[in-house]
């Protein structure tokens, strides 16, 4: 069978594990060779245990679980191409040309520019007698398929990524426990949401929270956002609310990209309304702990899909990322919405904060 090797990388999030099942049995069901690379490009350098052989029950009783069983890292080795010539060696010799990457943009853009380096790669490995002449020709083709795993749901090309469902479910369940003490005690509550550059959490969760003001990075406000925010919360206690819910995204910034933060927004509230203001944040409790029925779901959809991406490739096949595009998993070329995906930074970077929601919009 076909060797196939999936890892993740990057920052973990909920839903991974459904993924990486999802490719084990889809590979084994297809009659692949499937393998783990453990703490992502760190494993795939170092070989050795890292890159093991998973079977049908090495995936068992994994999808509830949040996290990633298999280890994720950020990797400074295979940034260099020695690091990379020693991550194809331990592809190679076991006989690996298919992998399976989950993480980021840029875990993606690692993968993509490993297979642009394959042939060199291995052209070097055979000219220092590391593989031999029949392994140079068996192996020559390397296949890349990607999926987004991720809190932030920061990746152009792709509805949601692994993991969003999740966090937005631990937020809400935090802001309504918020809620009970904000309004038995009249008062307002900042909540930090992560997201990094992306809105997204903070947007949908406002929305789903009844949350009075959210600030996010890709709409910064005009510049008397603090009238306008005390003017509102004044309004909302006129008309008989006991409580205040602002949300903060980790990313939110003013229109001259300083950023605004929970104790930025406490002070303004604090000086100008006197409210009992208390600042919650959120942190990594968004990421972590078991994850939802859609997020595992799509896990299990987008896991399938890539290995039947891998299993149909020709040489000329570019890597795809599996992305979720109106409820159906399709094969976006990966480039593509990795290039969107750094234009949307560029252009927020550049204060173009229009054409970075256009960006970021569906495909
Ligand atoms: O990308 C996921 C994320 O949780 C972001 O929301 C956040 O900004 C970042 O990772 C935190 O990174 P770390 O886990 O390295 O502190």
């Amino acid at each position: 069978g076909k060797g196939l090797a999936v890892f993740t990388s990057g920052g973990d999030s909920q839903g991974m594990n459904a993924a990486v099942r999802s490719v084990v049995r889809m590979g084994i069901y297809l009659g692949c060779k499937v393998y783990f690379i453990r703490e992502g490009y760190q494993g795939m350098v170092d070989g050795g245990d890292n890159i093991e052989e998973a079977n049908w029950s090495s995936v068992s009783s994994i999808i509830h679980k949040g996290g990633t069983i298999i280890g994720s890292a950020r990797c400074m080795e295979f940034i260099k191409r020695e690091g990379r010539l020693k991550a194809a060696y331990n592809l190679v010799t076991r006989g690996i040309t298919n992998l399976v990457v989950i993480g980021g943009d840029g875990s993606l853009t690692g993968a993509n520019l490993f297979r642009e380096e394959w042939s060199s790669l291995l052209d070097e490995l055979l000219a220092n007698n590391k593989i031999t002449k029949d392994q140079r020709e068996k192996y020559k083709y390397l296949h890349i398929a990607g999926m987004v795993g991720s809190i932030d749901n920061d990746f152009c090309g792709t509805d949601m990524t692994i993991g969003t469902d999740s966090a937005l479910h631990r937020i809400i369940e935090a802001i309504d426990a918020i809620v009970s003490t904000a309004y038995s005690h009249q008062r307002t509550f900042i909540m930090e949401v992560m997201g990094r550059h992306c809105g997204y959490l903070a947007v949908v969760t406002s929305l789903a929270s009844e949350a009075d003001f959210v600030f996010i990075p890709e709409a910064p406000p005009s510049v008397d956002w603090r009238d306008k925010l005390c003017d509102k919360l004044e309004q909302e206690r006129k008309s008989g609310q006991r409580l205040n819910i602002i949300i903060v995204a980790e990313g939110a910034i003013d229109r001259e990209g300083k950023p605004i933060t929970a104790e930025l927004v406490k002070k303004v509230v604090v000086d100008n309304l006197q409210q009992d203001t208390r600042i919650t944040v959120l942190g990594h409790v968004q990421r972590g702990g078991s994850p939802s029925a859609f997020d595992r779901i799509l896990g299990c959809r987008m896991g399938a899909e890539a290995v039947m991406a891998l299993m149909e490739a020709t040489p000329e096949t570019e890597p795809c990322v599996v992305s979720l595009d109106g409820n159906q998993a399709v094969r976006l070329p990966l480039m593509e919405c990795v290039r969107r995906t750094k234009a949307v930074a560029q252009a927020m970077a550049d204060k173009n904060w229009d054409l970075a929601v256009q960006l970021r919009g569906r495909s």
